[in-house]
């Protein structure tokens, strides 16, 4: 058996992602492979009870470090319980968010540390990493649009924080993408759901040649 891919799409709030990552779940399942849509933080059970906490949180809300604890075990959950046994099925598993999220939001912005992320990755899913991240960038002035249409006043607890702490996540997710050129791929996000899709296509077509 074929082990499927893993692929995640990542980027600050209102780029797009979950619109492009349905998307191209589809587009996998027209070619005749079987692909599942899940979602950070979430996806299981458990990792669902954890994304309640994570962005509703009770009382004051969570310090840096624990929202990194509370994501690492989420993701750790969503790993051993979905996505392993899923791709070691032959499943394709198209996630919208996974560890470059943490490493933008708590290890960037928040001051955690990469390191620190990455230490955590390795303890609570075995340092798993995706075959390919999609980094979708759409200008700032593009996202403000989007978020007030979106969520009016009424985002989440870590969508709500400030600009200068959103621009320190984008800022993270592009050095993030340059350490590593050979598994992510940027995607320009400025421009309608269509043409954006068919860069992502693009963008995992080498993926595509592999499972022939
Ligand atoms: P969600 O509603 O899924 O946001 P979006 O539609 O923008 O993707 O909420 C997820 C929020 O959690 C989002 O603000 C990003 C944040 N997040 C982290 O801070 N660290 C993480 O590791 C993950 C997976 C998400």
């Amino acid at each position: 058996m074929t082990r499927g891919k893993f692929i995640a799409l990542e980027g600050g709030e209102g780029t797009g992602k979950s619109t492009q990552a349905k998307l191209l779940v589809g587009a996998l399942t027209e070619r005749g492979i079987q692909a599942i849509l899940t979602r950070e933080p979430g996806g299981t059970v458990g990792a669902e009870a954890i994304r309640k906490l994570l962005l509703d949180p009770p009382g004051e809300g969570w310090g840096h470090r624990a929202e990194a604890l509370l994501f690492a075990a989420a993701r750790s959950d969503h790993v051993e319980r979905l996505i392993e046994p899923a791709l070691n099925a032959g499943t394709w598993v198209i996630t919208d968010r996974y560890l470059d999220s943490s490493r933008a939001y708590q290890g960037g912005a928040g001051g955690v540390g990469d390191s620190s992320i990455l230490q955590l990755h390795d303890i609570g899913s075995k340092g798993l990493r995706p075959d390919m991240t999609l980094l979708i960038e759409v200008s700032p002035e593009t996202v403000a649009e989007r978020l007030a249409q979106r969520d009016g006043a009424d985002s989440d607890a870590i969508g709500g924080r400030s600009a200068a702490y959103h621009g320190d996540v984008a800022r993270t997710f592009r050095q993030i993408s340059q350490q590593d050129p050979r598994t992510f791929s940027l995607i320009d996000g400025n421009a309608d759901i269509e043409t954006v899709h068919s860069r992502i296509l693009e963008a995992i077509s080498p993926l595509l040649g592999e499972s022939d």
